[in-house]
C-alpha cells in the first residue's frame, strides 16, 4: 500500500509551475482594467509565482524556544543544501514570542513556516497538524532544541528515497546515545516504556518514544483520524496506528544535551504514556485524558476509605463526620491531581485555583446526586446492586469530567 512513487508526484508537480516568465505588461494594465481583467491577471500573476512544493517538510513543534530557532534554522540551511525543504514550526502561543520570532525569520525566508495555535497545548497535536499542514510527500518531525542531530537529516531522506517509509532516529541502537540529555528517573521510565511499547506495538522499533523521525506523507494522512494526538509520543502513536504497514528503518544518532531553555517534559510524562497505552488498547474509543480523570477518581475513592479509618477509629468522629471529612479530603486531592496531571495544560493557580476548587465542590455534589439517582433507578427494576452502582458511578465520573473539561479547566 505504501508504493508511492513521490519522484514522479514532484516532478509533476514542478512541470505545471515551471517558471513562465510574469506578464508584467498585463499586471501593469491591470489597475485601470475591469475585474475580470484584474481577476485573470492576478491568477496568471500567482500561476507565475507558486512555488513548486517542497520535497522535504520538517515539522519542528515549539513551546518557549525562542533563543533556539534562529540558530535551528541556520543548521538546517547549512546541512539541507541542494535539498528542496521547507521548516514549519508549530508554536502554542509560547509567552516568549516563539512564533513572533519565527514568523519574522518567514518573511525573509522562504524555507520558514509557522503556525501559530491558540488556546491549545500538546506535543503530539501540534507534531500531526504541522505534518498535516504539509503538501510534501515526505515530513520530518524534530525538536526546536537543538538536541536532535540535524546532521542526520540527509541519510534520514536518502533512506525513504531508496523505499522506506519511515525512518527513526534512535539513540538506542548501535553508535546512538542518549548522552546526559535525561534524568535518572526519566531514564528508568523511558526504559520500561519503551520495552512495553515494544511488546504492545509488536514493532522491532529500538526507540519507539523517539521525537526525531521522516515519514512518507500519506502515511499520516491516511490514518489522520484514528491517531490520538494528545500527549507526547506522536511516534508510538503512529507505529501502533500503522506500524505493521511501514517499512521501517532506524538510523543512530546521538542526543545531545539542551542548552538553552528548559524541558517541558517530566517524569509525570510516563503516567501520560501510560494512558495513551490504555487507550489505544481500549481501541481509541476514549479520550487519554479521561481515562487519567477515572484513574485520579478511583484513586480518591482510596484517599476516601483511608481517610474513614482515621476519623473512624483515631480521631472517633462519628460516621457522619468522618464521611464529611473524608468526601472533602477526597474531592480536595482529586482536583489538586487532575490539576497537576490531567489538566496540566490548563493548570489552575492563584485565585483561579481556589474558584476551581469551589466549581469542582460543586460539580462533583451535582454528580452524586446523579450518581445516587441513576443508581436507584436501576436498583428499582433490576436487584443488582452492583450493577446499579455501578452504573450510577459512570454517570457521576461523565459529569463531573464534562463539568471539568468545559468549565472548570477550559482553555482560553
Ligand atoms: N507546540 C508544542 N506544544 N510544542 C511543545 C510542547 C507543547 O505543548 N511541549 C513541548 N514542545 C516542544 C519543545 O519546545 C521541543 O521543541 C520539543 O517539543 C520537545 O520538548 P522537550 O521539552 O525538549 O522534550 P525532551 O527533550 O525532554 O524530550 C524529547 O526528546 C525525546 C527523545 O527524542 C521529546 O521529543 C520526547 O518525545 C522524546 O522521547
Ligand atoms: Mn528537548
Amino acid at each position: 500500500m505504501m508504493q508511492i512513487d513521490s519522484r514522479s508526484r514532484i516532478s509533476d508537480i514542478r512541470n505545471t509551475s515551471e517558471p513562465d516568465n510574469l506578464d508584467t505588461a498585463t499586471l501593469q494594465a491591470a489597475p485601470d482594467a475591469g475585474f475580470d481583467t484584474l481577476r485573470r491577471s492576478s491568477e496568471q500573476g500567482a500561476e507565475a509565482f507558486r512555488q513548486p512544493v517542497a520535497e522535504l517538510t520538517i515539522v519542528v513543534p515549539t513551546y518557549a524556544e525562542r533563543d533556539n530557532i534562529a540558530e535551528l534554522v541556520r543548521r538546517l540551511t547549512t546541512v539541507l543544501a541542494g535539498i528542496d525543504w521547507e521548516v514549519v514550526f508549530v508554536d502554542d502561543d509560547s509567552p516568549d514570542g516563539t512564533s513572533a520570532l519565527a514568523k519574522s525569520i518567514a518573511s525573509a525566508d522562504p524555507h520558514v513556516r509557522c503556525i501559530r495555535r491558540v488556546g491549545r497545548r500538546g506535543l503530539s497535536g501540534a507534531c500531526i497538524e504541522g505534518i498535516l499542514s504539509s503538501s510534501s510527500p515526505i515530513v520530518a518531525v524534530m525538536d526546536a532544541d537543538l538536541q536532535h542531530d540535524e546532521t542526520l537529516l540527509p541519510p534520514m531522506l536518502k533512506a525513504i528515497q531508496t523505499g522506506a517509509d519511515l525512518v527513526v532516529a534512535s539513540r538506542y541502537i548501535a553508535g546512538g546515545s542518549a548522552a546526559q540529555g535525561f534524568s535518572g528517573i526519566r531514564r528508568w521510565g523511558s526504559g520500561l516504556a519503551t520495552g512495553m511499547a515494544r511488546i504492545l506495538t509488536g514493532t522491532q522499533v529500538s526507540d519507539p518514544m523517539s521525537g526525531f523521525f521522516m515519514i512518507r506523507r500519506e502515511a499520516i494522512e491516511d490514518h489522520a483520524e484514528a491517531l490520538a494526538g494528545e500527549g507526547y509520543k506522536v511516534l508510538l502513536d503512529i507505529l501502533w496506528t500503522a506500524g505493521k504497514s511501514l517499512k521501517i528503518v532506524e538510523l543512530s544518532y546521538r542526543f545531545r544535551e539542551r542548552r538553552r531553555g528548559e524541558s517541558k517534559l517530566d517524569a509525570l510524562v510516563t503516567i501520560d504514556y501510560l494512558g495513551l497505552l490504555f487507550s489505544k488498547l481500549l481501541g481509541g474509543v476514549l479520550p487519554v485524558r479521561f481515562l487519567m480523570f477515572g484513574a485520579v477518581g478511583a484513586s480518591g475513592i482510596a484517599v476516601h476509605l483511608l481517610v474513614l479509618g482515621y476519623a473512624l477509629s483515631t480521631l472517633h468522629l462519628s460516621f457522619e463526620w468522618s464521611q464529611f471529612t473524608a468526601v472533602i479530603v477526597a474531592m480536595t486531592w482529586n482536583f489538586v491531581i487532575n490539576n497537576r496531571l490531567t489538566y496540566r495544560d490548563a493548570r489552575l493557580s492563584g485565585w483561579r485555583f481556589v474558584r476551581g476548587l469551589v466549581m469542582f465542590y460543586l460539580a462533583c455534589s451535582i454528580g452524586s446526586v446523579g450518581n445516587v439517582g441513576v443508581a436507584s433507578w436501576i436498583y428499582s427494576f433490576h436487584e443488582a446492586a452492583w450493577l446499579a452502582a455501578l452504573a450510577g458511578a459512570i454517570i457521576g465520573a461523565v459529569f463531573n469530567y464534562a463539568v471539568s473539561s468545559a468549565l472548570i479547566w477550559k482553555r482560553k
